[in-house]
């Protein structure tokens, strides 16, 4: 039995990972620990809130007592932390929020995993899952490597940041057995429609502008979520402790190409007649500190691990388009409330 805490397992990563595990290894137990902040939805993991392998707990990283009394109470073989303030735009306004969950909240779980663990690390593992955002920006060329120094220029990526140094830090201090994934951007079902894409699949039903910020020529390299969980799933099995693996798509896109073709899938999707969904394109004012480029070279996960994404931009994103669609309660139920403010607050 491999009893492992997957923190933030309510939110749009972690829920594909969260059932990925309790599907494909049914002598594991997966304790999926969620604060339920606006990102975190239970609704996405309906399907298998019964298995007998999958346990939800309430409960919040930056509880530093709390998470000691989990660890003492489960006795987790490892740790799959995904649990974060998760959008740049939202550390903008609020940057303490992210200090508060991305730093401290990660080291109360190493802190916790440490002293649990207490020097006998056979089998104990923490991954970190982290983001390309902390390499900062590229200009029109180059990639992100593993060995890429760190710059990151938001709040957000500062925060992620600082916790990858902190893992690290355990790992070369107290032998604290970790790996790290830096991430590009994913799409997919369940994500937040605070993000782009979502954001805009929403706004096109509803026949709402599309805000794109600047001049749209900023670009990023995207990834289907499931390919990233399948990414994860490896590296917690197969990845070398003290080791960091990048992740990406092999596919970068400028975004008004990506919000073009999205356009063009959603008015297919929705029947509604070429070029219709283009006309509600509007340039908005910047993000502060926008970073230009993200480029991931994957090519240590592919060559060491034999990972490469397992489907294309245009397919992964008739899935999610798909997805969406059939899925309107999810929809209307997430952009209800709260989001309403927060739409309020960012784009008026
Ligand atoms: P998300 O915002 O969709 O989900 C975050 C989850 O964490 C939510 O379920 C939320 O309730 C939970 N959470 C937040 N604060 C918490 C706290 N204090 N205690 C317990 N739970 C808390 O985020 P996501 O997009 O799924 O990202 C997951 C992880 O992957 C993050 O660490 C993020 O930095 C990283 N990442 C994301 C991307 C991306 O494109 N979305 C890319 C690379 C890396
Ligand atoms: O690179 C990995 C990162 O990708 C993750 O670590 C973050 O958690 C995730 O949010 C994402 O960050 P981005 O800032 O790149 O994603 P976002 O979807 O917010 O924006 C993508 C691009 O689209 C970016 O250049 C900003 C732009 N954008 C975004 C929104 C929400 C717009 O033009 N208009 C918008 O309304």
């Amino acid at each position: 039995m491999n009893t492992i805490l997957v923190t933030g397992g309510a939110g749009f990563i972690g829920s594909h990972v969260v059932r990925l595990f309790v599907e494909k290894y049914p002598n594991y137990h997966i304790y999926n620990l969620d604060a339920l902040t606006y990102a975190g939805n239970l609704e996405n993991l309906k399907d298998i809130e019964h298995n007998t392998n999958y346990t939800f707990i309430k409960g919040d990283i930056t509880d530093e007592d709390f998470i000691n009394a989990l660890f003492e109470e489960h006795k987790f073989d490892s740790v799959i932390h995904l649990a974060a303030e998760s959008h740049v735009d939202r550390s903008i306004q609020d940057p303490l929020a992210f200090v508060k969950t991305n730093v401290i909240g990660t080291m109360n779980l190493l802190n916790a995993a440490k002293k649990y663990w207490n020097g006998n690390f056979t089998n104990k593992r923490f991954y970190h899952v982290s983001t390309d955002e902390v390499y900062g920006t590229l200009g029109q060329t180059g990639l992100f490597t593993e060995t890429t120094a760190y710059n990151p220029n938001s709040p957000y990526s500062a925060s992620k940041a600082s916790s990858d140094h902190f893992v690290r830090a355990y790992g070369e201090t107290y032998k604290l057995p970790y790996v790290i994934t830096n991430c590009s951007n994913n799409y997919g079902q369940n994500q937040f429609p605070e993000k782009l894409i979502p954001l805009f699949i929403n706004n096109i039903i509803n026949n709402k502008p599309l805000p794109v910020y600047g001049d749209g020529n900023y670009t990023r390299d995207w990834l289907y979520v499931k390919d990233h969980a399948r990414a994860i799933d490896l590296v917690y099995h197969k990845g070398i402790n003290g080791e960091t693996y990048n992740i990406g798509g092999f596919n970068e896109w400028k975004n008004i190409d990506l919000v073009r073709l999205l356009c063009q899938q959603m008015d297919v999707e929705l029947g509604r007649s070429k070029g219709t969904s283009e006309q509600l394109i509007t340039y908005v004012k910047d993000r502060p500190g926008h970073d230009l480029r993200y480029a991931i070279d994957a090519s240590k996960i592919k060559n060491e691990l034999g990972w490469k994404p397992s489907v294309t931009f245009e397919q992964g994103l008739e899935k999610t388009i798909k997805w969406y669609l059939s899925n309107e309660d999810w929809l209307n139920n997430v952009t209800s409330g709260q989001y309403q403010s927060y739409y309020k607050k960012q784009y008026n």
